[in-house]
């Protein structure tokens, strides 16, 4: 699996439209100075180190950004019609985390995270076609994402903060206080980062079948390619209403899940 020059270079085209188009004012300015920075580093930077990770290939960064940003705004539509709240996050907001949320794979400011491996032997039996810069500082790829957006003047969101920093979910040690909570008050309060992490791991899939089966045209199917913020809205699902049902009244072993008095009910039930 690989891109030849001129997919590399839609892809690169594609990335800059949806900044250009998705987002407004000194943001979106923004974005496009880091993202003009980095031009010549991200447009050939592969997505992993080795090729059976995912998009293990030159170009393969983009390629996977792109995908996951229209895994995510297929998946906020499923959400939705499966009756998930929205209303408190939206959807630029969700674009923008998907947009950042491997930046730091590309590196830090100065370098490359991933080098072509010059060891023939780890190619050939690892498939470790990149190594890791020994050059750029270890740091978790969502913190060096977030330090960079930073780095560049670049405001976000806590949705958007929160969605990149634990986009990889409970692969990722660090993410455990924010996923497993035993305290109502402490559950996540928005499902952006729980969607940004299944566009995450749906896009790595797709792109690993990709690499063991071939191509499967998913190449040619993006939906967001250049499109503007007010397009995309047209195409994000809404649920039709149903009509309002007869009050019933609640048996008092229903209203052990609906979140009713259910110490009055314990209560009233064994003691
Ligand atoms: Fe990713």
């Amino acid at each position: 699996m690989k891109l030849n020059e001129a997919q590399i270079i839609d892809n690169w085209n594609d990335l800059l439209g949806r900044i250009e188009h998705q987002f407004s004012g000194e943001r979106k300015d923004k974005l496009l100075e880091m993202y003009k920075h980095f031009e010549d580093r991200m447009m050939f930077a592969p997505a992993s180190s080795r090729e059976h990770y995912h998009n293990c290939f030159p170009g393969g960064y983009v390629d996977h950004v792109l995908r996951v940003m229209d895994c995510a705004f297929d998946l906020y539509n499923s959400w939705m019609m499966q009756g998930a709240h929205t209303d408190n996050y939206s959807v630029e907001e969700l674009m923008f985390a998907a947009l950042n949320h491997d930046l730091g794979k590309v590196g830090d400011l100065d370098n490359d995270t991933y080098v072509p491996n010059e060891s023939e032997w780890h190619r050939k039996n690892q498939g470790a076609l990149y190594t890791v810069n020994p050059k750029t500082e270890f740091g978790l790829v969502p913190d060096r994402s977030l330090f960079l957006l930073q780095h560049f003047g670049i405001k976000y969101s806590w949705n958007e903060f929160l969605g990149i920093r634990i986009h990889d979910g409970m692969y990722e040690e660090a993410n455990k206080p924010y996923l497993v909570s035993f305290n109502p008050d402490s559950r996540l309060r928005s499902n952006l980062p729980l969607i940004l992490h299944q566009a995450d791991m749906m896009a790595s899939r797709v792109e690993w079948e990709r690499w063991k089966y071939g191509e499967n045209g998913l190449q040619n199917v993006r939906t967001l390619t250049n499109t503007p913020k007010a397009k995309m809205m047209e195409h994000v699902a809404t649920k039709p209403k149903a009509s309002p049902k007869p009050e019933k009244t609640p048996s008092p072993a229903s209203q052990l899940n609906t979140g009713a008095d259910t110490s009055k009910l314990f209560d009233e039930l064994f003691k």
